[in-house]
């Protein structure tokens, strides 16, 4: 048997445009799946979209075009939106696909062939926006809060009373196996029935009691509506009405579609002979019934092999309430991808939420996140010291001249079980948590071995030695977690694969992750920001982006493609000082003091902050790097002051900087801000500052 892991998200409906929440769960399962890949393992990541119903049909309506002009416009955008944010999916089903019908009409005709599908009348209570039947008399509030309607149809009927013991059977003996625990506990709790008011109840195999016929019958065709695929012969000749298949039993067929199931060509059978069973269908909690009821039903009364897994999810929940289209709540991923990047959406989906349960997102705490673990965390680790190892060491990786430190090897061993077992758990949280344990560990020892600090006991000879061991230890920690996080934040990860010397990040080079891969002698590649901290207006932007962007799918189909670009700062760069010896940005001339508005004069944040480090960057004259205080924050910033300060004399200095600027890079090295000082004649600069005792981050307006 081939090590294969076919894994599925929901294909989601084309009512309403991706957002977040969407998102998340096609994000988690790429994550999962450039993992498998990553360990070498045969990975198939099927994604698509479910395009019949009546809801479907009804806001196409709205929108006043044919139902396929409106699934073909709203599929590609999500289509469009996976592969903007370099999801790595297999394949995009569509089930208005010839193929994917045509499989639908073969698993119809194979359940009507054996006896499981009737023709009969029933009125209930309909909920159009979940397409379910509901219980309860007319008026009843639907699942979606609003009342259903009341729907009298001739239907086909699929046996699923005659699973209820089978399907128990499955989940209890974890043939199928469901997550979380109390998602298991809900289905099998539905398919028990009421068994502590219950007349009678039998017992599964497992001994353990069930109301018999608690489960019911299950309609799967409509005639109300015509958008959806046809019930096919020999059953369509029983009935002169025209039938569609129900579209749960339509949508839920991707998963065999997908992979050839209705094909008579030999590869499609040989994919499906390959792929079929998934391995892991991944859904959101509200659709876990359809998944571990309906369609393990389907797949037995079919005789077909049934799926080995079913991971539920909770919620993203915005404005204390589920994200969704018909609440109205929701955040486009485009909007974050906009000003902070996918890693930066991937990364705080899988950390900050508990996989399994609801989690709020905002973004605020995007933000605070992203600056913490990613901009000053990671990205901070890796640009400290590969910058270091090309100012000490010309950018070749050293040989360590001491063992390498085994406090972080071994570390670093223990992390890597660590993250496997959570990562492969579906604790994704804790896996990132450990990782970061490895950042905050590499960090630590940076700090306490300072290898950028001369000491006067020591030889040259020593430094260097000492510096070579703790930069190559330190860079080794770097692949190590690289290599761990690429599932999440897989561009960040790229980029720093390349810094790292390593050349272009391959699925293979990730396999078998042992500390030491790192060779000396290794030229590092070209050095940039991974992540550039965020600036202070990010939160502000996005949620601009968000409110110019709420209106429906339909009435605005452009809407995303006028959305600002990366990094664009929303006003101009300030004017030089001169304390930057390399021009960057647009620069205005004195001369043309066109007079501005206070509010123009307040876009510009100017900021106390008190210098704790200082040191000269290797071959530019003229140029310091400062790691300066702001009080809620720690950054670096590049001056061109070296000509009128010594490096020691600004130690503990309190300053004032631009704290908005847009980050830069100067040789190599990214600066957050800019400091403020008067230029003299000849370009030499005098800082400003002040008289009386000033706190820390103290705004100047
Ligand atoms: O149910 N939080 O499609 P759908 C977390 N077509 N996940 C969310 C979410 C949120 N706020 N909003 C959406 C359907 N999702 C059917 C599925 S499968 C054969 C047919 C994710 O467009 C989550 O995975 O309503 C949820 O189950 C799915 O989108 C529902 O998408
Ligand atoms: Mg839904």
């Amino acid at each position: 048997m081939p090590d294969k892991f076919y894994l599925t998200t929901p294909i989601y409906y084309v009512n309403a445009r991706p957002h977040i929440g969407t998102a998340y769960t096609t994000i988690a399962a790429d994550a999962i799946a450039r993992r498998k890949r990553s360990l070498g393992v045969d990975t198939f990541f099927l994604t698509g979209t479910d395009e019949h119903g009546q809801k479907i049909e009804r806001s196409a309506a709205a929108a006043g075009i044919t139902p396929q002009a409106f699934t073909d416009s709203v599929s590609s955008r999500f289509r469009e939106l996976w592969d903007r944010m370099g999801l790595t999916y297999d394949y995009f089903v569509r089930t208005t696909d010839a193929n994917h019908k045509r499989g639908a009409q073969k698993l119809f005709a194979e359940l009507h062939k054996r006896g499981y599908i009737y023709l009969s009348t029933y009125t209930g209570q309909y909920c159009v926006s979940e397409e379910t039947f509901v219980e309860g008399p007319p008026g009843t509030i639907g699942p979606d809060g609003k009342p259903t309607e009341t729907v009298t149809e001739e239907n086909f009927y699929f046996k699923l009373s005659e699973f209820q013991r089978p399907v128990i059977d499955l989940i209890e003996s974890n043939q199928l196996v469901i997550e979380s625990e109390a998602r298991r506990n809900e289905v099998l709790s539905f398919l028990r029935g009421d068994v502590a008011n219950a007349e009678k109840t039998e017992m599964s195999t497992n001994g353990l009691p069930y109301v018999p016929g608690a489960l019911k019958d299950l309609s799967v065709s409509r005639s109300s509506f015509d958008w959806g695929i046809p019930v096919p012969e020999p059953a369509a000749s029983e009935t002169k009405q025209k039938h569609i298949i129900y579209v749960w039993l339509d949508a839920l067929t991707n998963y065999l579609t997908a992979v050839g199931y209705g094909s008579d060509a030999p590869e499609d059978q040989a994919r499906f002979a390959k792929y079929w069973p998934a391995d892991l269908h991944l859904v959101g909690k509200e659709i876990t019934r359809f998944h571990c009821v309906y369609w393990p039903a389907f797949l037995l009364a079919a005789g077909l092999p049934l799926p080995k897994k079913v991971v539920a999810h909770g919620w993203l929940l915005f404005e204390e309430s589920k994200m969704s289209k018909s609440r109205g709540n929701i955040v486009r991923a485009e909007t974050i991808l906009d000003v902070l990047g996918a890693d930066a959406l991937r990364y705080f989906l899988l950390r900050e939420i508990v996989f399994g349960q609801d989690g709020s997102f905002s973004f605020d705490a995007l933000v605070k996140r992203y600056n913490s673990d990613l901009a000053n965390g990671y990205g901070n680790l890796v640009s400290r010291t590969l910058a270091m190892i090309q100012r000490y060491f010309d950018g070749v990786l050293p040989e360590p001249a001491a063992q390498q430190a085994d406090g972080l090897a071994t570390e670093s061993h223990r992390i890597i079980t660590d993250f496997a077992r959570f990562f492969d758990n579906f604790e994704f949280s804790r896996a990132l948590e450990a990782a970061w344990t490895l950042v905050a560990a590499t960090d630590g020892y940076l700090t306490a071995s300072a290898p950028w600090k001369q000491s006067e006991s020591t030889s040259d000879e020593q430094q260097k030695a000492l510096r070579a061991t703790v930069l190559s230890t330190a860079a080794e920690a770097i692949r190590i977690v690289t290599a761990l996080i690429y599932p999440v934040i897989p561009d960040a990860a790229a980029k720093v694969w390349a810094q790292l010397g390593l050349g272009d990040i391959k699925e293979a080079d990730l396999k078998n992750l042992t500390w030491g891969g790192l060779k000396p002698g290794t030229k590092l590649g070209e050095l940039g920001p991974v992540f550039p901290r965020a600036e202070k207006d990010a939160i502000t932007r996005m949620q601009e982006l968000e409110q110019n962007n709420n209106a429906p799918a339909e009435a605005k189909p452009a809407a995303d493609e006028t959305a600002p670009v990366t990094g664009t700062p929303a006003v101009p760069a300030p004017p030089e000082t001169g304390t930057h010896s390399v021009p960057a940005g647009p620069s205005i001339p004195a001369t043309d003091s066109a007079q501005i508005t206070i509010d123009d004069f307040a876009k510009v944040d100017l900021r106390v902050a008190q210098i704790k480090v200082a040191e000269r960057v290797p071959k530019a004259d003229k140029l310091l790097r400062l790691e300066v205080d702001l009080g809620y924050e720690q950054r670096q910033i590049l001056a061109g002051i070296a000509e009128a300060y010594a490096p020691e004399s600004l130690i503990g200095r309190k300053v004032v900087i631009v704290a908005n600027l847009a980050p830069r890079k100067l040789r190599g090295l990214e600066s957050n801000g800019m400091i403020v000082a008067a230029s003299l004649e000849g370009g030499k600069a005098v800082l400003a500052s002040f008289i009386e005792d000033i706190e820390l981050g103290a705004r100047l307006k």
